[in-house]
């Protein structure tokens, strides 16, 4: 019996042990930091879903406003939270490549097919990745896919004025999605999803099961991050994700035969690329004995081609129907900008024979101002991470990042945070105007910046203008009676944030005298 007791004893002291090995890792180096608990570190109320993971942040962020930088725990992982806009700068960008990890996952190799993709990879696969996939954004590809982008915005048009004319209210967070899963439906697979006209269509029921975190996700999540070896096979996803998109693309590539059809969509660009075959670039992880670079080598295989297209699929149409919502429910609340957009998009447009298009758009700076000033106010991705791969002195202080710390940019709370915004609560598209552009670079992150910034920005830009204009020049929005004036985060919300409930809104029809 007393050996029982003696063995459990000493097993839950070796458990104890292990859950905060790490924890005395920020006290030891002199840096202001929160008390951790055993395994959740303090991670504990993001892992419970009472808050999303950008709120934590910008608590933790305005709980110390004279820090540069306050340690804290996502699980046992050290993480540094930066607050400083010039560190912030060094570590995305000067140097970046003590830098070059988002540690999404806890592990270093990334086997989940769907997640060996830009955005999850790290070191030599994301650079592989990222020099290959860098042509598919480029200008001339982006004004090749805009006729995409306008047949789609008319149809968005066409559902918001059956809407419109039912006078019922319109959740406008689920309207620009099915936009925008149609749009990255055709320029991405060259399939028309029409998700805009079926809420039940495969697109969009993939788009929901992956930005919807259940419980058993949450719980699988902290599992992993807790213990990163013993549950290294689990998958983030649901195979269901996997097998679709699979299928989409085995079918449409073999409707073109296994070349590229001259599309120019997403699934044409990696036919392309398979074609090229083996591709290879200058390591970042690995040196030869005699101190040169090594080289990393990659073939593509259906597998990888699965993981870029999910890849585009999920970054393609939910940060920019979340950004655009959010923007149009700030003008219902401001009718005075909504009615600068309104007088805008009418001007512009009748110098472009009343038809949306790439040029028109580019001319839309009143309404740009205002999608910059709505992704201030709230980011599609609250927070960015990094993890150190090389030791890092922080320059004029005695500070070394060790290697795996975790590095935490909280997105969301610079943006709202009065140092850099003043009257950061109000929306002031004004703001944004050139001439009024004072704020530090590195303090506006909607899309990242330096070598792993978005590499979709110009596409995610221009998407999302293209989406607010067609619906502003035929309805005026109002808040209904469900809106909120300031729409409540979703709590179980990881990567991407949400609004809870989503963003009703009433839609009225213009009367334009053209
Ligand atoms: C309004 C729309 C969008 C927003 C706000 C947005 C935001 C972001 C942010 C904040 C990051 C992380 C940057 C960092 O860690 O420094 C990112 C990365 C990325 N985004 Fe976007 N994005 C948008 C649209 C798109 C689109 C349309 C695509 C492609 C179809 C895309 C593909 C990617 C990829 C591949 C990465 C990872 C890049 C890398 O690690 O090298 N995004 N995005
Ligand atoms: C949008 O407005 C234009 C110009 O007033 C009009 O021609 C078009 O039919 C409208 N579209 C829809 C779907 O109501
Ligand atoms: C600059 O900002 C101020 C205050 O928000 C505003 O009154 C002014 O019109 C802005 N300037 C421009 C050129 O928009």
């Amino acid at each position: 019996m007393f050996l029982i007791l003696g063995i459990a004893a000493v097993v839950l002291f070796l458990l104890y042990i292990y859950g905060t090995s790490n924890f005395d890792h920020w006290e030891k180096r002199g840096v202001i930091y929160e008390k951790p608990i055993p395994y959740f570190g303090n991670f504990m109320p993001v892992y419970l879903q009472q808050i999303s993971s950008a709120e934590f942040f910008q608590n933790l962020y305005r709980k110390y406003p004279n820090e540069k930088y306050v340690g804290m725990f996502l699980a046992t992982k050290p993480t540094l939270v930066i607050r400083d806009p010039e560190l912030i700068k060094n570590i995305l960008s000067t140097d970046f490549y003590h830098f070059y990890s988002r540690a999404i996952l806890p592990h270093r190799t990334v086997i989940e097919p769907v997640l060996r993709n830009l955005f999850f990879a790290e070191g030599d696969l994301w650079r592989l990745l990222r020099q290959r996939m860098t042509p598919a954004f480029t200008t001339s590809k982006l004004k090749a896919m805009f006729p995409l982008i306008v047949s789609t915005a008319e149809k968005l048009q066409g559902l918001a004025a059956d809407a419109a004319r039912t006078g019922a209210e319109v959740d406008v967070r689920d309207l620009m999605a099915r936009f925008t899963t149609d749009f990255i439906g055709i320029v991405g697979f060259g399939v028309e999803g029409d998700a805009i006209n079926d809420e039940n269509s495969i697109f969009r029921q993939m788009g929901k099961r992956i930005f919807t975190i259940t419980k058993t996700d949450a719980l699988r999540n902290m599992a992993k991050m807790m213990f990163p070896n013993l549950f290294k096979d689990l998958k983030f996803f649901v195979p269901m994700i996997e097998d679709n998109i699979m299928a989409i693309m085995k079918s449409v590539m073999k409707d073109r035969n296994f070349k590229p059809s001259g599309r120019n969509d997403f699934i044409d660009l990696l036919m392309d690329l398979k074609q090229k075959g083996k591709i290879s670039v200058e390591s970042i992880e690995h040196r030869n004995e005699d101190g040169t670079a090594a080289r990393a080598e990659l073939e593509l295989d259906d597998f990888i081609m699965v993981g870029q297209l999910f890849l585009f699929f999920a970054a393609g149409f939910e940060t920019s129907s979340s950004a655009t919502s959010f923007t149009l429910h700030q003008l219902a609340f401001h009718p005075e900008a909504q009615r600068r957009c309104h007088e805008e998009i009418d001007e512009v447009l009748s110098l472009y024979d009343n038809k949306l298009c790439y040029d028109a758009i580019t001319e839309m700076k009143y309404l740009e101002m205002c999608f910059k000033e709505g992704m201030r106010i709230f980011p599609s991705l609250g927070f960015l991470k990094r993890r150190c791969e090389k030791a890092y002195k922080v320059p004029d202080s005695d500070l070394v990042i060790e290697k795996d710390v975790n590095i935490i940019i909280p997105v969301q709370a610079l943006q709202n945070d009065e140092k850099h915004f003043e009257e950061p609560e109000n929306f002031i598209p004004e703001r944004f105007h050139p001439d009024n552009v004072t704020f530090h670079k590195y303090a506006y992150l909607p899309f990242g910046l330096g070598p792993r910034a978005c590499i979709g920005e110009r596409l995610g830009h221009m998407q999302s203008l293209a989406g607010l204009a067609a619906l502003l020049s035929n309805f005026s929005l109002e808040p209904s009676k469900n809106s909120l004036r300031h729409p409540i985060s979703n709590p179980t919300a990881t990567v991407t944030q949400s609004i809870l409930n989503g963003l009703p809104l009433k839609l009225v029809e213009r009367k334009k005298n053209l």
